[in-house]
């Protein structure tokens, strides 16, 4: 018996729909895979790719984990990025973190959930890291909200690192990397001022985007 039947009969009725408003749009895509943004994001459920950014199935390749991560020996995570580099020659990667992650949560405090301390010892790494300009925050809510922000930035800057995109930029493929934040309580996305175009780039804007404190 075929269980989470309510799923289905969404798909039918969102198939249905898409076809009757756009005849040729599921050929279209079967045919073509040309997405225009990879997007790295959080696994939270509250923050769904295409739907924030209002863009259709095919627009977006999509990497999600918990707190965004771009770790440098993550195969999954180079794969995709790889791959949306050098074979889809995406011209955009969008690091997208948000507040009230879960996972920033988790690494901020001193609390077990088994596994995942590992993963999140990354965001703990971007804590220390940042030790001192946290500190000087006093409110307990901004700088979480401030270790956000920074994971991201951190994780742009990861991006920039890899070889798959540093070789991009040395055979002068057209490629740039954003920092986003995406806020729970109103539905509104932030730019980081963190985008990066060029390996020139990369030092100056990471400092700046580090010392910018947003609110
Ligand atoms: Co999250």
């Amino acid at each position: 018996m075929r269980t989470l039947r309510q799923l289905f009969e969404n798909n039918r009725q969102w198939a249905r729909r898409i076809q009757k408003e756009s005849p040729e749009f599921f050929e279209r895509l079967q045919a073509v895979h040309d997405p225009g943004y990879l997007w790295i994001g959080c696994s939270d459920a509250r923050v769904p790719a295409n739907e924030i950014i209002g863009l259709p199935a095919g627009e977006v390749f999509v990497h999600r984990n918990v707190a965004n991560q771009v770790i440098h020996t993550d195969i999954n995570c180079l794969s995709v990025i790889q791959y949306a580099v050098d074979v889809l020659r995406v011209p955009h990667i969008i690091v997208c973190g948000h507040y009230d992650c879960g996972g920033v949560k988790g690494a901020c405090r001193a609390e077990s959930h088994g596994l995942i301390d590992n993963w999140l010892r990354h965001v703990r790494d971007v804590i220390a890291k940042h030790r001192a300009a946290l500190d000087e925050i006093d409110d307990p809510g901004r700088r979480q909200d401030r270790v956000c922000e920074l994971n991201v930035i951190e994780q742009v800057h990861n991006v920039c690192r890899t070889t798959i995109v540093q070789e991009a930029w040395s055979r002068g493929q057209e490629l740039a990397v954003h920092g986003w934040i995406y806020r729970l309580s109103d539905g509104l996305l932030q730019d980081l001022d963190v985008c990066i175009t060029q390996p020139e780039e990369i030092s100056e804007v990471y400092r700046l985007a580090c010392q910018t404190e947003r609110k």
